[in-house]
């Protein structure tokens, strides 16, 4: 069996460029269509033991400390995993190199930022996509198919938590919390995920309301400008339904809290991320029935393991990043036309949707989405 095999580059060593670089290993072992495999040929990053610790650790054959040196290698796919205010010019100087990108969330530090982004990469013709990796969880892809199918009625609310502990442990910051570099921080960060979802498994957002909170404060006095640690917000999705979406990145006693529930007029379904193959239902006149999705016929049975009469077994967020990853091997290959993954013009959007709630909590009011096309 011959995989088309896709030469990759790589921005960022950092917590997910770790995660990415062992996605992109893994993703060649998939069973299923379209046979791609990752060559992982550079991974850049300006903390050279990093770079030298992963490229050790998962196979990238070379590295460099400036990601212009990704561009003088000869690369089928560009990896963003850099802090957000390195999303921009990178991504852009790769596509227009004529090289596919894969762009980490938040698409930018700003609306605006992503708008020209999108633009610059979209009128340099390849394909681009950001990296909402929910998208990619099968529970998600099930609850997608659950909604497209009418099962749960017209959907009339969706609402979500995303709960985290984001403070080291001696009070240092990084520069997620620093508003020059990151642009929002619980909203961009750990919201962008659920408005991401909430328009790929109901609809666009229309309008919304939000109150920020922020107790954080630089003990070294370095970022003088924090972004929010917190934020409420409550929204209206295209089809008229209700949205609410809430996170934190200050909640000390929650590891990773990630939910949502979605309320249609014929059944209710319920997801957590601490229990990622499971999905709640809940219908007319019946209690919660909680089933595994991983069963056969969910959306990534036989990844790589055959589903079947020795049971399906249980996945992690390990696979899901390798679920996209592979995803975007065949977007970058030419293989892959069907894709689920957020476009750049989704990246865009999300990223209006997060300024417009920083914006509608600074003048403590409710703010209509302003997209631009
Ligand atoms: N999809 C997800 O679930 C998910 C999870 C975590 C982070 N992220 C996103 O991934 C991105 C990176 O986050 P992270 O948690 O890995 O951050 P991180 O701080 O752990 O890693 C960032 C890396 O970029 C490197 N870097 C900084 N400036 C650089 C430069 N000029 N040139 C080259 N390298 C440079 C740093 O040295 C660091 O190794 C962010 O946009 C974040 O929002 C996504």
């Amino acid at each position: 069996m011959t995989k088309t095999t896709v030469r990759v580059g790589q921005l960022g060593a950092g917590f997910i460029g770790q995660m990415h670089s062992l996605a992109f290993s893994n993703a060649g072992f998939s069973r299923l269509q379209p046979e791609v495999r990752a060559d992982l040929v550079a991974i850049a990053d300006v903390n050279q033991a990093a770079a030298a610790d992963i490229a050790e650790r998962y196979g990238w054959t070379a590295t460099h400390n400036d990601w212009n040196g990704l561009l003088g290698e000869d690369l089928g796919l560009f990896v963003n995993a850099g802090p957000n205010d390195l999303h921009s010019a990178p991504t852009i100087a790769a596509a227009q190199a004529g090289i596919p990108v894969f762009c980490e969330k938040p698409l930018a530090s700003s609306g605006d930022v992503a708008y020209k982004l999108w633009k610059a990469v979209a009128a340099a013709g390849v394909e681009h996509r950001c990296a909402f990796m929910h998208r990619f969880i099968p529970a998600v892809q099930f609850a997608r198919e659950l909604i497209a199918s009418g099962e749960l009625g017209e959907i009339r609310h969706f609402r979500s938590r995303f709960l985290m502990n984001m403070l080291a442990p001696d009070g240092s910051v990084s520069w997620r919390f620093d508003r020059g570099r990151s642009g929002a921080g619980a909203i961009g960060d750990l919201g962008s995920h659920h408005i991401d979802l909430a328009r790929f498994l109901v609809g666009e957002v229309q309008e919304i309301a939000a109150l920020t909170g922020t107790w954080t404060v630089d003990p070294a006095q370095l970022i003088t400008d924090v972004n929010d640690d917190s934020f409420i917000a409550i929204g209206r999705l295209e089809n008229g339904a209700t949205a609410s979406f809430e996170a934190s990145r200050v909640v000390a006693s929650h590891a990773l809290t990630g939910e949502f529930e979605i309320d249609g007029t014929k059944g209710s379904i319920s997801w957590n991320m601490e229990r990622l193959n499971e999905l709640t239902i809940r219908r007319p006149g019946q209690g919660p029935m909680t089933q595994m999705v991983t069963r056969p016929g969910h959306p990534m049975e036989g990844f790589w393991l055959p589903g079947g009469v020795q049971g399906s077994h249980p996945l992690g967020w390990n696979e899901c990043f390798a679920h996209q990853a592979h995803d975007m091997l065949g977007l970058a290959s030419g293989h892959l036309t069907d894709s689920v993954a957020a476009t750049f013009e989704d990246g865009y959007r999300v990223a209006e949707i997060v300024d417009t709630i920083e914006r509608s909590a600074k003048e403590r009011r409710t703010l209509p989405i302003a997209f631009k096309a």
